[in-house]
């Protein structure tokens, strides 16, 4: 007999909850849109899509003659290769670390650091609108955790004067769902003053800011001031993974305890050999990021001013709030159906009442492409 037809209960319960979500207008579902253009995607500098990228990579690897197809176990088994050494090398020199450590995807790198380094007597403070990633790595943990109020160093501070144990500061360079910057100088000079472990998730800001693409703490020369710093390369750097930088002991600490790097297959060498391309493109072609501050600056030029409550950012992630998630999807819907890939954000990932859209930039997105569909928006 089908499990369905013997144990209706759970799939009831799961009806329910699915049916809450299409009453409430925040029901998910997977979807395609092809043809339109893309204002959507992470793909910010257009790596994803790059021909000479792809062909470079697959050069590379038709030189190698190393395991190609799979990396045949975890790091600590058989997944550990010569090009994953050679490539942490590489983005330890990038990042100016003296290591790093290469993950499957930011989302695990981010779960395993934060379930691993703190302990029972320690306090985690992140901001209140970090990744999901990280939300779910220090529920694995046993520490306290308290949010502080979004980029507000004055709750920060408060929290901070009442933690105990080791303090870990958690926070995003660039918030992914609102684009906007954290203050980095400010933070770590707190971090110093009350002897906290400042950790930095450059999911967004990887690829777009900093020499070689070494992401927004390089470019205002802190390094020193971050205990971890979180790289990943689904993002700007077209490609999938992640890496987290730090000292000899945290990276050593983290192949020991951290279980999204031991418990899993690793990453097989054509993703591998695709980040170093990535790089290596990134550095040759330094146009690229004043290409997307370009597009960023013509998009700010063009929305205003705007009859909805925007938040311009110099990220290539733009926020038109709608506060409604029903408003918000029949407003992406309306930029679908004239050709833009426009997506709402809603609740659970943004706050009810803070629904929006989330616009995303691309250097290959044209200005006339962007004029137009500021038209649409505002029209
Ligand atoms: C801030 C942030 N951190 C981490 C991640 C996860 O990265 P990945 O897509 O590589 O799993 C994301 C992706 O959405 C993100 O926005």
């Amino acid at each position: 007999m089908p499990h369905e037809k013997h144990n209706k209960v759970i799939y009831e319960r799961l009806q329910e909850k699915l049916q809450r979500r299409k009453e409430k207008g925040i029901y998910r579902k997977l979807q395609l849109h092809q043809g339109l253009a893309d204002f959507c995607s992470n793909d910010y500098l257009g790596l994803a899509r790059n021909k000479e990228l792809y062909s470079r990579t697959k050069n590379e690897l038709g030189q190698i003659s190393s395991v190609l197809n799979g990396s045949t176990g975890s790091r600590l088994l058989t997944g550990n290769h010569a090009y994953n050494e050679a490539l942490e090398a590489r983005l330890a020199n990038l990042f100016d670390a003296e290591a790093a450590l290469i993950f499957n995807s930011g989302y695990v790198a981010n779960t395993a650091i934060m379930s691993c380094v703190a302990e029972r007597t320690d306090t985690i403070i992140y901001d209140e609108l970090v990744h999901a990633s990280i939300k779910e790595g220090y529920r694995l943990s046993f520490a306290k955790r308290y949010p502080f109020l979004h980029n507000d160093l004055t709750d920060l501070e408060k929290k901070l004067k009442k933690a105990d144990g080791e303090k870990f500061v958690v926070v995003e360079s660039i918030y992914s769902m609102d684009g906007d910057r954290a203050n980095l100088n400010a933070l770590a000079e707190l971090c110093q003053d009350y002897n906290a472990n400042l950790i930095v998730d450059e999911a967004h800001s990887t690829g777009i800011f900093g020499k070689g693409g070494s992401g927004l703490v390089c470019e205002l020369g802190i390094q020193d001031s971050f205990f971890a710093r979180v790289y990943t390369f689904g993002k700007a750097i077209g490609s999938h993974g992640a890496c987290v930088v730090g000292n000899h002991v945290l990276i050593d600490y983290l192949v020991n305890f951290a279980q999204g790097l031991i418990y899993t297959t690793a990453l097989p060498l054509h993703t591998l050999v695709s980040i170093s391309n990535a790089f290596d493109y990134i550095t040759e072609n330094e146009h690229l990021q004043k290409d997307i501050k370009q597009i960023v600056r013509h998009f700010q030029k063009v929305m205003q001013p705007s009859k909805f409550d925007i938040k311009l950012n110099d990220s290539p992630i733009q926020i038109v709030r709608i506060g409604d998630a029903r408003k918000a999807k029949d407003l992406a819907e309306r930029l679908q159906r004239n050709g833009f890939d426009v997506r709402a954000i809603v609740s659970p990932t943004v706050k009810l009442g803070e629904e929006r859209l989330r616009i995303c930039l691309h250097t290959f997105n044209t200005e006339s492409e962007i004029t137009q569909l500021a038209s649409y928006l505002q029209g």
